[in-house]
């Protein structure tokens, strides 16, 4: 790659229209961002003084926490090196729980994060609430703590989760614990851009809220898919931030993130933060991509997700389809990232700077292959 993401990159020195992002908002690129993270860079030098429990709370480091809680709606955020730490720093943070119940595609740092806390898992299938119910009444102990790990959306289909339902059912065995990785929904999904929770409802009891039905929502994020920046982020309650960076050593035993990426993330949450416009042309675009995607006759989901899965038959033929589109300067993967089945899908993601005829391009040159 020789260009920021965008809706139009440079690779080995040829320029596509680009539908792999993350970075749905383009911000790694953005001047602004740039200008943030030189001045950083101009300040601060490369890297943190020590762990944040030393010396290494820096002012752009402490502004990213600032402005992720405030985007969130919450009272203060833990900034950390990498998104896929968040669940090995939520999960040590859980007071009692007797088994763990783990979505049985949850996203790798899910699945690891569940084997550090010691305790029983037990697979259910994927985003299943029966077999869920069924996986509970079979291995919970009697009267124990549940703690139900699942990502919010999927990493490369772009389903949801069905949240909502897992809570409904986790009523029934309360006091329960849901932990959800929303790497993918946040700044995306939900009125405010909050993430899954928000988008089916539940997102007041995450991180110290009040619980719903019984059930307390723990969640952790990247900042380096919508928001265009770089690390891991919790925001919540302020009791249980001040719990939560001491119930793992993330906070006194790791290096921050570098102080010109914070810098320059700091900066692209605030253009999030600021301007709507963002995730309404992504908005537009993930329905306008869907769309055309159902009119070749594809299976395609309703999530309002920047990304989107589809099966078009065989893996051979993905792969086909993704050199061929290639040749017309078209970049899609084929993943057979975890979540994907086992042929495989072709991950079509969208960002705000597409232009619906960049777009329609995509699905004309598609539609000559199918
Ligand atoms: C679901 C999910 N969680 C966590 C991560 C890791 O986040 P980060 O890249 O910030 O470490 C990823 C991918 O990057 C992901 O897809």
């Amino acid at each position: 790659m020789e260009s920021p993401p965008g809706p139009e990159v440079w690779i080995d020195g040829r320029l596509y229209r680009y539908f792999a992002g993350t970075s749905y908002y383009g911000l790694h690129g953005h001047p602004e961002v740039i200008a943030a993270g030189c001045e950083g860079f101009r300040k601060y030098g490369f890297h943190t003084a020590t762990s944040r429990a030393g010396f290494g709370n820096s002012a752009p480091l402490l502004e990213v926490e600032r402005r992720a809680a405030e985007y969130s709606g919450q009272e203060e955020g833990f900034y950390f090196s990498s998104g896929y730490a968040a669940n090995h720093i939520l999960v040590q943070a859980v007071e009692a729980a007797a088994a763990i119940f783990l979505d049985e595609a949850a996203h790798f740092c899910v699945v690891e994060a569940a084997k550090i806390r010691g305790l029983p898992i037990h697979r259910f299938h994927a985003r299943d609430p029966e077999d869920l119910r069924a996986k509970l009444h079979a291995h919970l102990p009697h009267g124990g703590v549940p703690l139900v790990m699942s990502d919010g959306l999927v990493a490369a289909t772009g389903h949801l989760a069905p949240l909502d339902e897992y809570v409904k059912l986790l009523a029934e065995f309360a006091p329960a614990v849901l932990m959800v990785d929303d790497a993918h929904g946040l700044g995306v999904l939900g009125e405010g851009g909050r993430g899954s929770l928000e988008h089916l409802g539940l997102g007041d009891a995450v991180n110290g809220g009040t619980p719903c039905l019984g059930v307390n929502i723990l969640c952790g994020r990247t900042l380096g898919k919508a928001m265009g920046g770089f690390g891991g982020i919790i925001t919540g309650h302020r009791f249980f931030m001040e719990k939560l960076r001491h119930s793992s050593n993330y906070y006194d035993g790791a290096s921050a993130p570098p102080t010109p990426v914070a810098a320059a993330t700091a900066k692209a949450l605030e253009l999030v933060a600021g301007d709507p416009s963002y995730r309404e042309r992504l908005r537009r675009n993930a329905l306008h991509l869907r769309q055309g995607l159902r009119e070749l006759g594809l299976e395609v989901h309703d999530v309002p997700s920047a990304h989107v899965g589809v099966a078009i038959g065989r893996a051979g033929n993905m792969q086909r389809l993704h050199r061929e589109l290639r040749a017309q300067g078209f970049i899609v993967p084929v993943t057979s990232y975890v979540g994907s089945g086992p042929e495989g899908i072709m991950r079509f993601a969208v960002c705000s700077g597409h232009e619906l005829e960049m777009i329609d391009d995509l699905l004309r040159a598609l539609r000559g292959l199918l």
